[in-house]
């Protein structure tokens, strides 16, 4: 991939079916569209520091596993920012120590500590304007990301024969990345190709990302979205209604294991059981070559409130505890196609992962 392109961090609205950018640096100012009030109110929020940056991730205004990554490396350049004008020679240890506070905001997506270390290696490297270097970082990030998007919306709707009804699961669109989107760019793709007969979306209790995110953006951008419980995928997949389950990741580890939205896995047996094929589609900011598999990797607990509350509301009878993990461990033989902007991996293994990641790493160098 190379650098910048025209279509950089905008939406595309000329070639319909994606509107949305939930991410934007304008003005010297990052806004972030806050995902906790959609689909009722489209609020904007400016963090203008790193603690602020570091709540917005952890509080979910911004989430989804490239768009914390981007968020980051913004959330880097207001550091640099504060401190550079402010406090003399000290400042890079000030920025080292708000690189450490937004890297702590959610474990599980490797996408931020893989934003965070591009951000450290630039600062490393950075001249006489280490400012301006770090934006024009940030900027490359979350365009990277888009054209990646793009990239692999194209070689996942190839997978997917005219005519085909997919499932996907929790929001993995424009919301979740700088744009576009992973496995939403895949029915992006697919929609504006023409192939696809029906999308169906999974709720995703307890954050309900499904319903109110996914069918927000797929109703705004015109593609028509069936919602359906979490708990209809065996029925949907056993009437025969869906072809491919299509889902995003936030880390894939050495083994092919994908770490995703906590339910992921179920349909993944699910999938494998019915003779669905199971599709994840994930940029190579999501690969972590260091963990050998899935169960070395922290999976983020969260509030007991997301379950045993509704929209605020307490539904659980009094007294009543709840486990909340964020995500779940997928294994890789579970997993049909992993589509990442560098090509396609059918039945990915380690030998896959190991190639994969090298074609990444020259890339990169030829980049
Ligand atoms: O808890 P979230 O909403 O941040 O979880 C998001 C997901 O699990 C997505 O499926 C994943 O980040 C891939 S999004 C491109």
């Amino acid at each position: 991939m190379n650098g910048l392109t025209d279509n950089s961090c905008g939406a595309d609205t000329t070639s319909g079916h994606d509107t949305i950018r939930a991410i934007r640096w304008r003005d010297d100012t990052l806004s972030l569209l806050d995902q906790r009030r959609l689909p009722e109110e489209e609020i904007w929020l400016c963090p203008g520091d790193a603690a602020a940056v570091t709540s917005a991730i952890r509080d979910m205004v911004v989430r989804g596993a490239p768009a914390i990554g981007i968020t980051a490396a913004y959330g880097v350049v207001l550091s640099a920012r504060q401190h550079y004008r402010s406090s003399g020679k000290a400042w890079q240890e000030k920025l080292v120590a708000d690189l450490e506070l937004i890297g702590s905001a959610r474990p599980t997506a490797v996408n931020l500590a893989w934003a965070l270390s591009r951000m450290q290696e630039c600062l490393q490297q950075a001249g006489t304007d280490p400012v301006a270097e770090l934006l024009e970082e940030a900027r490359r990030i979350h365009t990277e990301d888009i054209e990646a998007n793009h990239i692999m919306g194209e070689l996942g709707a190839g997978l997917i024969d005219a005519g085909m009804s997919v499932l996907t699961y929790c929001n993995t669109g424009s919301l979740a990345t700088g744009g576009y989107g992973t496995a939403l760019g895949v029915i992006r793709s697919a929609w504006r190709a023409g192939k696809l007969r029906e999308v169906f979306a999974g709720e995703t209790r307890p954050w309900l990302q499904g319903a109110r995110l996914t069918a927000w953006e797929l109703m705004r951008d015109r593609i028509p979205v069936m919602l359906m419980t979490d708990n209809s995928a065996a029925a949907l997949m056993q009437g025969g209604r869906v072809q491919w389950v299509i889902t995003g990741a936030d880390r894939v580890t050495a083994n092919g294991d994908v770490i995703n939205k906590i339910g992921t896995c179920s349909l993944a047996i699910i999938a494998r059981h019915y003779g669905v094929r199971f599709m994840v589609a994930a940029p190579c900011s999501t690969l972590d070559p260091a963990l050998a598999d899935g169960a070395q990797v922290e999976i983020e607990q969260r509030s007991p409130d997301e379950v045993l509350n509704l929209a605020g509301r307490r539904i659980a009878a009094a007294g009543a505890g709840a486990w909340n993990p964020a995500f779940d461990v997928t294994p890789a033989e579970l997993v049909d196609c992993l589509v990442t902007e560098q090509g396609v991996v059918r039945r990915p293994d380690r030998e896959a992962l190991k190639g994969l990641v090298a074609a990444n790493q020259t890339q990169k160098q030829l980049d």
